[in-house]
């Protein structure tokens, strides 16, 4: 049998709304390339099953591990989106550790080890994604899998002084060593990692920039995620368009509803920019898409109330009968009123305090008119900064200054739009999700040039 792909990750397509780029990216691949994709079930069952469930979908094969609720509870709301998640965001004070997470983050990876077993060839090039499921390969090699297998974090690549916050900080680097290539979306984030990689013990960073973690050699390589430009422009058209009285300007924000987004910041900006109008702006209605995710978070419960209160004092006091500045939807939207509202609009901010990559980003290029492009409002700590150097890049921690760039997007003359936009267009195009996925499966194909010794027990 040949080269089959063998795609891991917590969400997969198909089976509840998708939240976030990650799932778009691998559905596209996936479609693409036929292979199969392993990963968590929509629905938690009352017992684990003795084997993975056989769900078929259009182009590749999928196979489904269902959680029990003390399982989702543990593993994903627990370990992964309590502890891992706020730790990759630089928030280690959000971090709630609590007893019983990691031991269930543990078990599900080896659950998904055992019974990934039944659906692997030898032949099987294995990409693991995500935060999620950092020990999976050291599972997998426990039980004998010596598949070529990559890492690809989606997310930031902690701080060195971050992972001390963890209660089992060596863990981390120890499950990383047992992958063959580890992609990271930035250079900063692979800058981050050898940081780490110096002040862990039987770790060194080798002449030929791959590191030797334990006995093993692993590759560490930034490549940053695109997105599948003609099918999001295929999208634009087809959905609804926002209504807008004559001459007003829509501004508008799409994220997952989470504090990493930098969504208080975004709505101050907007409060600067009201407070300091003049009557040489124009009308401008900020819409923020925030469709609510890991709701029973208890974080994830404060940044909702947070922005709740903000959207009523604004337009409590800048709102007027007829019109409203902030339109604050919690709702998800489908794609295809997402396009045909980027579309519509004259800027799009992206302002997050940090991030991996930042899709939206490259969506909101993707869905523009050519000859009357938006302006893109970009956070310099997002992922995307590194290549979408056209964008007007803010500090995000900084209300005064990405209301001010709010301003200079509205008053952009239309050359420098279309040149800002021509020029981050052709990046997206060159760098999309299949020149991504190319990427990282070239490089997993070509790095075991050396043996790979077996691990210690
Ligand atoms: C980010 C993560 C993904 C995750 C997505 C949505 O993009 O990198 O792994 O799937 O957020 O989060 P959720 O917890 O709703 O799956």
């Amino acid at each position: 049998m040949g080269e089959r792909l063998v795609v891991v990750s917590n969400r997969v397509a198909g089976d509840r709304p998708p939240a976030g780029g990650l799932v778009f990216a691998l559905h596209d691949c996936l479609t693409q390339m036929g292979g199969i994709w392993v990963g968590s079930g929509a629905d938690l069952v009352e017992a684990p099953a003795p084997a993975l469930r056989h769900a078929p979908a259009d182009g590749y094969d999928r196979y489904l591990l269902d959680l029990t609720e003390d399982e989702q509870a543990q593993f994903y709301l627990g370990y992964s989106n309590s502890v891992l998640w706020p730790l990759c965001h630089g928030r280690t004070d959000l971090m709630q550790i609590k007893r019983g997470q990691y031991a269930g983050y543990r078990a599900v990876n080896a659950r998904m080890a055992d019974q990934m077993l039944d659906v692997l060839d030898p032949d099987d090039l294995i990409w693991i994604h995500d935060y999620h499921f950092l020990p999976l390969a050291e599972e997998l090699r426990r039980r004998g899998v010596t598949n070529r297998i990559g890492f690809f974090l989606h997310i930031p690549f902690p701080a060195g002084h971050d992972i001390g916050a963890l209660s089992q900080s060596d863990a981390l680097m120890e499950w990383l060593g047992a992958y063959d290539l580890i992609g990271l979306q930035s250079e900063r984030d692979v800058a981050q990692f050898i940081g780490t990689s110096r002040q862990h013990p039987g770790t060194e960073i080798l002449m030929d920039g791959r590191v030797r973690m334990g006995n093993r050699l692993v590759a560490v390589r930034a490549c940053p995620i695109g997105i599948d430009v003609a099918a999001f422009q295929g999208e634009i058209g087809t959905g609804e368009a926002v209504t807008l009285s004559k001459g007003e300007k829509l501004i508008v924000g799409v994220d997952r509803l989470d504090y990493s987004k930098g969504l208080p910041q975004r709505f101050d900006a907007m409060e600067h920019f009201l407070d300091t109008r003049t009557d040489a702006d124009p009308t401008a209605t900020f819409l923020q898409v925030a469709p609510i995710s890991r709701g029973e978070v208890a974080a994830y419960q404060d940044i909702r109330q947070t922005l709740e209160q903000k959207a009523g004092a604004i337009n409590g006091a800048h709102g007027t009968p007829n019109w409203m500045p902030i339109r604050y939807i919690s709702q998800s939207m489908d794609r295809a009123e997402l396009a045909g509202v980027f579309r519509q609009s004259a800027v799009g901010l992206v302002t997050p305090l940090i991030d991996g990559m930042n899709l939206v980003a490259k969506e909101y290029v993707a869905a523009q008119d050519p000859d009357d492009p938006g302006v893109l409002v970009l956070s310099r700590l997002a992922g995307a900064a590194e290549q979408m150097t056209d964008a007007l890049q803010v500090n995000p921690y900084d209300p005064t200054d990405m209301g001010e760039a709010i301003r200079t997007a509205l008053a952009m003359p239309l050359d420098e739009r279309k040149a800002r936009h021509a020029r981050l267009l052709t990046g997206a195009v060159h760098e999309d999700i299949h020149w991504w996925t190319r990427t990282y499966l070239d490089q997993l194909r070509q790095v075991r040039a050396v043996p790979v010794f077996p691990l210690s027990a």
